[in-house]
């Protein structure tokens, strides 16, 4: 099962997220963190920058990409890891990869990122936001719980979410290259961030619905290390919440995330 941890605040969840990249760290200053965008990991990228670490040899892999936008576009993913996560962690630019930074054809991107992950041997701590319509990563209802990197195309819902990051909705791009459930699933360790009520739906189909792809994010279920950190809004349609906030006050004292 996953462990749930109901928290006050996204500032309190980027605590979280904070303490398990110390601890990594301190057994691997090379290890490697899986990036996620959009606004629910901002405080834990937020918290790990407070602590000072040394992330200099940490690699890094961005979950996803939009296809389309140029080379520099400041809402390309690129842009954003690079202002939101390696100028302010102190990350080393070269050791961070995007899905289709490396200058090759398209069409094959997928397998290259595939091909990089696995030579960097694999992910430790994956950060994951939810999307209203349940992807993880931009893996949209329908997308195989075996899946790699690949290009998708993006639901209506998924741009019209993020349309506020763009000058007009018709500007957000209509496909994207992102890494599958069945790569999000090799990471050692998953961090599920979401916060607000808007993600309570997505949040409850993900942590107890059934198994299905049309609830992607329910992929997490068949991963042994998943720490889901969500605030009170985002709980809200948990119908076990009691249970999760009783586990995690009776936690034993070498259970951290
Ligand atoms: C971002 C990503 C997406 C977002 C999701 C939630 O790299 O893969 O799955 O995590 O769309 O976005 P926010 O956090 O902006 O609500």
């Amino acid at each position: 099962m996953a462990e749930v941890v109901i928290v006050e605040s996204a500032e309190a969840g980027g605590e979280i997220t904070a303490d398990a990249v110390v601890a990594l760290i301190a057994k691997r200053p090379d290890a490697v963190l899986g990036l996620a965008t959009g606004t629910s990991p901002l405080s834990s990228y937020e918290a790990i920058a407070r602590r000072s670490l040394d992330l200099s040899r940490v690699r890094g892999f961005a979950l996803d990409e939009y296809v389309g936008l140029p080379v520099g576009h400041p809402e390309s993913y690129r842009s954003v890891i690079t202002r939101d996560v390696v100028e302010p962690l102190g990350m080393t630019p070269a050791l961070v990869r995007v899905p289709g930074d490396d200058g090759g054809p398209l069409e094959t991107a997928g397998e290259r990122y595939e091909a990089d992950l696995v030579a960097a041997g694999g992910v430790d701590i994956q950060l994951l936001g939810i999307g209203g319509t349940g992807h993880i990563g931009f893996n949209e209802p329908g997308s195989s719980f075996g899946s790699l990197t690949r290009i998708k195309t993006l639901t209506a819902r998924t741009r019209a979410d993020n349309a506020r990051f763009f000058a007009s909705p018709d500007e957000v791009p209509m496909h994207c290259l992102t890494q599958g459930l069945g790569t999000i699933l090799r990471a050692r360790h998953l961090i599920l961030l979401a916060f607000g009520a808007s993600k309570a739906a997505a949040i409850a189909a993900a942590i107890e619905g059934p198994l299905s792809a049309s609830a992607p994010g329910s992929a997490v279920q068949l991963h042994p290390h998943v720490t889901v950190v969500v605030d009170e809004a985002a709980a809200s349609g948990l119908k076990n919440a009691d249970y999760y906030r009783y586990a995690w006050d009776n936690r034993l004292p070498w259970e951290t995330p």
